[in-house]
Parts: C-alpha cells; structure tokens; sequence
C-alpha cells in the first residue's frame, strides 16, 4: 500500500537514496539537498512502508506561476501509476486559483508522460548554464 504525504520533513537520506537511482539527480550532496527541500513550496512524497519511492517538487510564487522539479518514480516502483498519483497532489492544489503558468522541463523520452496528463509542449522554453553566461568576470 502506498502512501502519499507532503512536507518537506523528510531525512535526507531517504531522498538521496531514492535520487541517486536517477541519472539526472544522481550525486547531489546531502547539505544541498536539505537546502533544496527546506526551500520547496510543495514536496510531495510517496512511501511503501517506511522506504522513500517517489517524488515531485513546486516551486511557486503562490499566485500567478508554479513549476514542477524532481518528478522521480523508484525504477521498481515505475509503472504502478505513482507518478500520477505524486503529479495529482503536486498540481491539484494550484488549480481553480488563477494560475497563468504551471511548467516543467521534461526529460528525455518523458513527455508522453506529461501529455497523458494534459500538458503541452512548450517551442519556446529557454534555459542558461552558470558558464554560458556572458557577463561573468
Ligand atoms: C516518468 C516517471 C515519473 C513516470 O512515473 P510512473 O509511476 O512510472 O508513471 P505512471 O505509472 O503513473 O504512468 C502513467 C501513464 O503514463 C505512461 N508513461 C509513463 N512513462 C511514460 C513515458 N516515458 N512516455 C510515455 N508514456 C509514459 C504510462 O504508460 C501510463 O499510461 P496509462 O495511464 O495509459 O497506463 C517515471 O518513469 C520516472 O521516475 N522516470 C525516471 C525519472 C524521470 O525521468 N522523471 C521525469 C523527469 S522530467
């Protein structure tokens, strides 16, 4: 039986455990993800017994925009509709309230994912690394 709860009280062990199985969230160091959580508007969790097997965070300005990070199913736990459920409790909260704009960046080969979900493809999404900024000294 899986349980859904939501909070950022969650050891960081658990959270690291579950994300270093994923490429992209693999190797975060335990501190910065404290950090990350403790700083997270919404984090939504997902527990089969005591162990740790999905998540999703918001990141939310509480009125006009919210994106999505960290929407990650334990590989033996993918497939069960968890990670519908973890989205459900992610975006439900934030509808019917006038948001413009509730966004992610979909991994490779995870948007049909989203679609079913009725997200669209968003052409125009722009994102910049720390060293292709052109003004650093
Ligand atoms: C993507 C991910 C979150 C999906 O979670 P999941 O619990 O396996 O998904 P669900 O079981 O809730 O699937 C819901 C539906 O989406 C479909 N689906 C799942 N992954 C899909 C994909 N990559 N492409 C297309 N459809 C997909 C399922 O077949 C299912 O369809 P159905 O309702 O017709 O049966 C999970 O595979 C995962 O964590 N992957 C690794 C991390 C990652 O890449 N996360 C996305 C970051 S943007």
């Amino acid at each position: 039986m899986i349980s859904i709860r939501t909070g950022s009280d969650v050891p960081t062990t658990a959270v690291k455990c579950l994300w270093d199985k994923i490429e992209f969230a693999r190797g975060r160091d335990p501190e910065t993800i404290r950090l990350a959580l403790d700083e997270t508007d919404l984090f939504v969790h997902a527990w089969d017994g005591d162990r740790l097997v999905a998540t999703t965070r918001v990141i939310t300005d509480g009125a006009y925009y919210a994106t999505l990070w960290d929407v990650i199913v334990d590989p033996d736990y993918q497939g069960q509709g968890i990670g519908t459920d973890v989205m459900r409790r992610a975006v439900e909260p934030f509808l019917g309230r006038g948001f413009s704009f509730i966004a992610l960046y979909a991994a490779d080969g995870k948007q049909g994912f989203y679609e079913k979900l009725g997200f669209d493809y968003h052409p125009r999404g722009m994102k910049i690394r720390e060293d292709q900024w052109p003004y650093s000294q």
